[in-house]
């Protein structure tokens, strides 16, 4: 049981939210700079209603550490530019071709595929200059430590590397392990996963504590925490496919017929039961955080049961 009531929680998420969603507003161009057709393409897509998951895990791992929420903005802002520009380019027809997101037409639907590739990029580029302004408050070491670590999350260790993986697993069967050439399929599948969706959100997590100076067991506990609960979430969402409304989730459903996914390699219920030890494990790695981590708690319990 979470001790933060769920009420709780809602409050704390809405309000860090608006802050999130204020401060995007403040660091993305207006619509109008010339040339206004980027501006308005990468406004349309971060502007959508994303959850804003990877801010929240930034500012709660910060608060838990002893930071104030504004003091991440710009970090936080930066993780939520990364994954806005990550998913433009997962619906792209070369790659997962979706043509719904956020619960409108894709960026590339709306704005040609040119754009929409231009409009990742420039996210992509936006997110370093945003974490390139926590040395203000922070200082250089911890702010470099922060770039680099992101960096090499969303390159080809983390989320590139991920993405690729899930592209090349698509239309196969994996045969369980013929001859040593093939992995099987549930390991296959847990590697992309770590790799597209988790290494974000375990550096978001940890990106909180490393600006605030956390001790190395504080460092840890979130790292273990950041990364059981993002192959949790990525789990989820695969299971969403499978169950979800695409009216809630903002997504078609149903497009991971192809894909190597959590359901496909264990069965719905048996991915159920995945997620949630991992989401056990995530909130137990939390211990030496005390009370500092009721949030994050709260909100790993959270995702477990979201339909959105
Ligand atoms: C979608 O991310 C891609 C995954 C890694 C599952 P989110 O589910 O966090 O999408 P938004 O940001 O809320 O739109
Ligand atoms: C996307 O995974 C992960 C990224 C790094 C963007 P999915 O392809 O499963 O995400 P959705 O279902 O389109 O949101
Ligand atoms: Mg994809
Ligand atoms: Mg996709
Ligand atoms: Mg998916």
């Amino acid at each position: 049981m979470s001790l933060v009531a769920s009420q709780d929680l809602a409050t704390y998420l809405a309000t860090r939210g608006r802050l999130v969603d204020d401060a995007l507003d403040r660091f993305l161009p207006p619509e109008t700079t010339h040339p206004a057709i980027i501006h308005s393409a990468m406004r349309y897509s971060v502007f959508a209603g994303g959850k804003r998951l990877r801010p929240m895990l930034v500012i709660a791992s910060a608060e838990a550490c002893g930071a104030p929420a504004r003091d991440v903005l710009p970090v936080a802002c930066a993780v939520e530019v990364i994954n806005t520009y990550s998913l433009i380019h997962d619906d792209l027809p070369a790659m997962d071709n979706s043509d719904t997101r956020r619960g409108r037409p894709t960026c590339h639907i709306a704005f040609g595929e040119a754009i929409a590739v231009l409009a990742g990029d420039a996210l992509h580029a936006l997110a370093f200059e945003l974490i390139a302004r926590a040395e203000q408050t922070f200082g250089a070491e911890r702010t470099l430590r922060v770039s680099r670590e992101i960096a090499a999350c969303i390159g080809t260790e983390g989320m590139v590397g991920g993405q690729v993986l899930d592209l090349l697993g698509e239309g196969r069967t994996f045969p369980g392990g013929a001859r040593g050439k093939e992995q099987p399929l549930p390991d296959v599948v847990r590697e992309v996963h770590l790799r597209k969706t988790a290494a974000l959100i375990r550096t978001s997590v940890r990106a909180g504590g490393i600006l605030t100076g956390a001790t190395t067991a504080k460092l840890d506990a979130l790292t273990a925490y950041g990364e059981r609960l993002g192959l949790a979430y990525q789990i989820m969402d695969d299971i969403l496919d499978v169950v979800g409304e695409e009216a809630k989730l903002g997504k078609r459903t149903g497009s991971d017929a192809e894909k190597a996914t959590y359901p496909k390699a264990f069965g719905l219920e048996r991915s159920r039961e995945i997620a949630a030890e991992l989401t056990r494990e995530a909130q137990e790695a939390l211990r030496p955080l005390g009370s500092g981590g009721e949030i994050l708690h709260a909100i790993a319990a959270y995702l477990l049961t979201r339909d959105a």
